[in-house]
């Protein structure tokens, strides 16, 4: 057996299955390509892996993983002539990957495969410190193994990501400074925000080019490019690399976003854009109507997430057609997760019609603006942005 197991704490408390590990270990050398390779994971506690990281990293305190190249340092001529079949060690604490999960929303099972999957790859040379495109190719690689893996949200709760484009466009109203996008984010971040969606129109009649940027250095949790497939705004979107971009069709004559972006005619198109992200390293989002063959394609032609539209389940008017309007989203998310696709989705959602999508085990992500700047008029953004987040963090357990 290529994955060998040594427990060196106690384990009692902990939700450990350890033939699952095992057999997730054996999957991962599989999906790595080196299936004939051994690697030695070890389970232990903070006590530990504090001293190995006082040790080995100078570091005097306890971490989540560590991992320990064979024969890390020995001459590789030496090792080039003998047929080496070990990878090295992973070292685990499960002390802390159980304080990770209300850190990360996640199950402790979940939390303990995220651990592998980063360890396995420092075995296999990946390293996030060594530079920040060193960073952006690790986490790449992680999350091409979670997608494999399907790790669905079920496994935790859904995200709020928020839109300030309303933020900027009272500001654009009267062509000043303020309200500002930017302290918007902030202030979004510190309620509790996993992230912030702004939308670069070719039009610029909200966000402008100097809140991309200031917004680049600012955000902490995770900055989402919306924007069309438009040669101008993809430089742009290359040179600040944001943490997703989400493709979107944009009229200039409309409001808001109005509709999926038809991906099966544009086809060429698409591809040639996510192309040209993926080169620079960028995860891409296409914003769709929940339509199968639109989902197919999106998965066709590598993208990493949809998000769907939610726009016609928001404005619904009957109970019936909003009943209609959820089972195509949630037929859509799991047929684009059934692809390998991540789910995002958004647009019109408020403090009344969220929750039931928020509880989809299969979405990973809201995206909201409107209700939420709407609310903030009246209650304060702090406030606005907390109230929609109890409702996305307690769906899951009221519904
Ligand atoms: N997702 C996308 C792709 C959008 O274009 C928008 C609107 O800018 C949203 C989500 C957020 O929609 P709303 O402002 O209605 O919450």
């Amino acid at each position: 057996m290529p994955t060998y197991i040594n427990i060196q704490c106690s384990t009692d408390g902990y939700p450990l299955q350890l033939s699952k590990l095992e057999r997730l270990s054996n999957w991962l050398l599989k999906q790595c390509d080196v299936a004939d390779h051994n690697v030695s994971i070890a389970l232990t506690d903070d006590h530990h892996i504090r001293s190995l990281n006082n040790q080995y990293r100078q570091k005097d305190s306890p971490t989540n993983v560590l991992s320990f190249p064979f024969a890390d340092g020995a001459d590789q001529s030496t090792l080039s002539q003998i047929q080496v079949r070990e990878l090295g060690d992973i070292v685990i604490s499960l002390e802390t990957a159980q304080r990770e999960t209300l850190e990360f929303n996640q199950t402790f099972d979940h939390r303990l495969s995220w651990l592998l999957i980063h360890g396995l790859l420092h075995l296999l040379g990946y390293d996030h410190e060594r530079s920040k495109n060193d960073e952006k190719i690790m986490l790449l690689k992680e999350q091409e193994l979670l997608n494999k893996l399907n790790l669905k949200r079920g496994q935790q709760m859904a995200h709020l990501a928020i839109n300030v484009d309303h933020i900027a466009t009272i500001r654009q109203a009267r062509g000043t400074t303020e309200p500002d996008p930017v302290a918007a984010a902030s202030i979004c971040e510190l309620a509790g925000a996993s992230g912030i969606v702004i939308h670069l129109r070719e039009d610029r009649r909200h966000i402008q080019d100097r809140d991309v940027f200031l917004l680049r250095e600012t955000i902490k949790s995770k900055m989402n490019l919306e924007m069309g497939a438009n040669k101008e705004i993809i430089k742009i979107a290359l040179e600040i690399q944001p943490d997703l971009i989400t493709l979107v069709p944009e009229k200039r004559q409309e409001l808001t976003t109005e509709g999926g972006l038809d991906i099966v005619t544009q086809k060429k198109k698409i591809a040639k854009t996510i192309d040209k992200m993926s080169k620079g390293i960028i995860p891409v989002s296409v914003f769709l109507d929940p339509d199968r063959d639109q989902i197919a394609t999106a998965s066709e032609i590598g993208a990493t997430f949809v998000e769907l539209h939610t726009g016609r389940y928001a404005d619904a008017r009957s109970e019936q057609d909003q009943q209609h309007e959820f089972m195509l989203l949630e037929d859509a998310a799991e047929y684009a997760v059934s692809l390998g696709l991540r789910v995002n989705a958004g647009h019109g959602l408020n403090y009344q019609n969220t929750a039931r999508l928020a509880a989809l085990e299969t979405i990973e992500e809201l995206s909201i603006g409107h209700a939420i700047i709407a609310r903030a008029a009246f209650s304060g953004l702090d406030k606005a942005v907390r109230d929609m987040l109890h409702i996305v963090q307690t769906a899951k357990f009221t519904l």
